[in-house]
């Protein structure tokens, strides 16, 4: 069984400034299954977000092959790239980027507004149930914690039902408790969901605790590692 997401293969992506180039990814081999989670690790600088921008078709690779989801999608023009994107990946960043004036739930159904879909209650109650914010649905931002607030974040990653879920430093505003507690929700979602995560960090710990670690430099994997597989910390049911 072939259960490989995403695929690329020597994946370059340079910026040109005067006569200067920046070699921000510069040769990457990848793959990535269904259902595992990568962390990708790397001083600041080495291409992290280059990477993960490229595999998740936000930014379109200078040169190599890409595949996500079945598509071939290196050479893409990007009203195409929003098609590939579309229903298939959902992002979180480290910044949460939450709507202030709205509420907890109305924030998570913003992207349902965005394609024209209409809001379903239920699923959207299982989806604040599955990371742990039913008693917040009607709370704004300001009324959360950060740990609460990349949970939002979260939840409006899933609205749209995912199958990749892309996270450029999820933890990088939270304390050292609070991110390992997104971590150990980012692994009930990829056992029970069969979501296949890649996430940035600068934290060692949290990397080592995804299936797979990749080390930049550069813009090149310099190291690889497959990590043992750790006991999940919570084991309630996520029901989608
Ligand atoms: N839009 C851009 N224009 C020019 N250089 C860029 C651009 N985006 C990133 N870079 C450069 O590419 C390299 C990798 O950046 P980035 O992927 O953001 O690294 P990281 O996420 O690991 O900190 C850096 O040298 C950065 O300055
Ligand atoms: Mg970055």
């Amino acid at each position: 069984m072939n259960d490989v997401i995403i695929e690329g293969h020597g994946l370059k992506r340079y910026y040109h400034r005067g006569s200067e180039t920046v070699k921000a990814l510069d040769g990457v081999d990848i793959a990535i299954r269904k259902g595992e989670i990568v962390a990708i690790l790397g001083p600041s600088g080495s291409g992290k977000t280059t990477l993960i921008n490229i595999l998740s078709c936000l930014d379109a690779p200078t040169e190599g092959t890409l595949n996500v989801d079945g598509k071939s999608v290196a050479g893409l023009s990007e009203d195409q790239l929003v098609e590939v994107r579309r229903g298939l990946l959902g992002f979180v960043f480290q910044q949460f980027s939450l709507l202030p004036t709205l509420t907890v739930t109305e924030n998570v159904e913003l992207p349902l507004m965005f394609l024209g879909l209409r809001t379903n209650p239920e699923r959207t109650r299982a989806i604040l149930s599955a990371v742990g914010l039913t008693d917040r649905a009607t709370h704004l931002p300001r009324e959360l914690s950060g740990g609460q607030m990349q949970r939002v974040a979260i939840a409006r990653a899933l609205i749209i039902g995912p199958k990749i879920l892309v996270a450029d430093e999820p933890t990088g505003n939270l304390d050292k408790v609070t991110g390992q507690s997104i971590i150990a929700l980012f692994k009930r979602l990829a056992a029970e969901e069969g979501l296949a995560i890649l996430l940035t960090t600068h934290n060692t710990a949290f990397g080592a605790e995804a299936d797979r670690t990749i080390i930049l430099e550069d813009g090149r994997i310099v190291q690889e590692e497959r990590n043992e597989p750790a006991p999940l910390i919570s084991s309630s049911k996520v029901d989608l």
